[in-house]
């Protein structure tokens, strides 16, 4: 059955949901954690292997993703124990629904410590600290930060309050205005940080380690971990999009809309890449260098390049920007379901799904300082001895990103590829074009979930 509206609203016109998904979309998965999970991972490889799976995977989940959320209307949860009655299937199927908020709570304890260095890093651009320093003098700044738990709770509390602020009033209120200046602005200043890059002299190391794939490299964890980096950037799997599409209008196209998300989102990570790893080779640095890689290589160029304090601390505003369009993007589906089930207003929900959130964030503060040392045990395959764990931090992203987004997106592409009848998909879908129909149709059915499934097991070496 067609629904026209959700409870909580609608976006005033399709651009605006162009908007607010994008903006869900864009955000430190591209600025801090594609550039970063990339040079820890060899570059080229890992990047081919990611674009393969946003097209793929990413594309096709994401349109059933935001179909599902416009039939049922509702948050995660309730749409598919809703379309499951609907449909006559197994009720399980609300299982999706809860996954997807175990998942949005666990991601957005640890974005909002992140978002949290970003917010440090607006004043330290403004305060002129970059000026002067060296490789060792940036690396020394970002490491003092983060072994302090007292600063880190600091800039978690006030980020996690500015979400709660706004889901409070309901997402639409200010993201329209947010986003349509975010976008433009944030692309401009990844242009001009791709230009300093090139002048830099390093521009096609940057270049050809981001592009250029050494096979030899590839483990089955590589493969997981750049189809976990699709699904963390385009925020699928875990009922973000969804939610948004349920504040869809029932006329606008799913495939234009979601193809202009995903160019979008892939186009922002890759102008990161290219700003940041030509830095990351002409300072003698070494891609590798993880969480930190942003906060080390880019107040490097901010403290050289002309104009340097403007741009730099532009820059890390845009930063935390877009990781809030991001963030509350992780709470909506929670807040909603709170509000349908549980009988709260939105203040009153916010209020409680932030205090979760910021509750579970204290333990990846602690990541950094007192609980560095990794937990976990050593299992043995096949005679190969692995070490399974880490820090907090380390297992809330792995977790999320490498197994349950993929899981979430695997449970969506089944059910609107094989459990939904073919008339309830076709009919929500609204493609005018049954060539279009098909392909999407067979890549949701096949490619996506075979994908999905053989690089579960290749990751685990049973393949
Ligand atoms: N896509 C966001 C980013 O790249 C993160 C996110 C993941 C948001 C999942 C919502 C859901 O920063
Ligand atoms: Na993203």
């Amino acid at each position: 059955m067609r629904r026209e509206s959700s409870i909580h609203g609608q976006w005033s016109s399709k651009l605006v949901f162009i908007l607010a998904a994008t903006g869900s979309a864009v955000g430190l998965g591209n600025i801090w954690r594609f550039p970063y999970i990339a040079g820890e991972n060899g570059g080229g490889a890992f990047v081919l292997i990611y674009l393969a799976c946003i097209l793929l995977i990413g594309l096709p989940i994401m349109m059933a993703e935001i179909a599902l959320g416009r039939r049922g209307r509702q948050s995660p949860i309730n749409t598919m124990a809703t379309l499951s009655r609907e449909e006559g299937l197994h009720r399980a199927w609300g299982f999706v629904g809860w996954l997807g908020v175990a998942a949005g709570f666990i991601i957005l304890s640890y974005y909002s410590v992140i978002a949290g260095w970003s917010l440090s890093y607006v004043f330290r651009a403004a305060g002129g600290a970059f000026t002067g320093l060296d490789a060792d003098g940036v690396r020394g700044m970002f490491n003092a930060l983060v072994s302090d738990p007292e600063r880190l709770l600091a800039w978690h509390t006030l980020f996690m309050i500015m979400n709660v602020l706004v889901v409070a009033r309901g997402v639409r209120s200010g993201l329209e205005k947010a986003v349509k200046f975010l976008m433009p602005a944030l692309f401009g200043l990844l242009l001009l940080l791709v230009g300093y890059s090139m002048s830099q002299g390093h521009f096609m190391e940057g270049v050809s380690f981001l592009f250029k794939p050494d096979w030899s490299e590839v483990s089955g964890d590589t493969i997981l971990l750049a189809m976990g980096q699709a699904f963390f950037t385009l925020s699928l799997g875990m009922g973000a999009i969804m939610i948004y599409g349920s504040y869809l209008s029932s006329k606008a196209s799913i495939l234009k809309t979601s193809a202009t998300v995903v160019s979008a989102d892939t186009a922002v990570a890759l102008l990161a890449g290219l700003a940041i790893f030509p830095i990351v080779f002409a300072s003698g640095l070494a891609p590798g260098e993880g969480p930190g890689l942003i906060f080390i290589t880019l107040p490097m160029a901010f403290a050289e390049m002309p104009g340097g304090l403007i741009f730099g601390t532009l820059f890390f505003l845009l930063l935390v920007t877009a990781a809030w369009t991001s963030s509350i993007s992780l709470m909506e589906p929670a807040v909603a379901w709170l509000v349908e089930n549980r009988g709260f207003d939105r203040p009153m929900a916010a209020v409680i799904v932030g205090g979760i959130a910021w509750f579970l964030g204290l333990g990846t503060i602690l990541s950094f300082s007192l609980w560095s040392n990794p937990i976990g045990f050593s299992l043995t395959i096949g005679g190969e001895a692995t070490f399974i764990g880490g820090t907090l931090f380390e297992m809330a992203d792995y977790l999320t990103s490498n197994i349950m987004l993929p899981l979430g997106g695997l449970l969506i592409a089944l059910f609107v590829g094989w459990r939904m009848t073919q008339r309830s998909v076709e009919d929500e879908l609204g493609l005018h074009s049954r060539v279009l129909f098909k392909a999407w149709y067979y890549v949701l059915r096949f490619a996506a979930p075979i994908g999905i499934l053989l690089v579960f097991l290749k990751a685990v070496n049973l393949i």
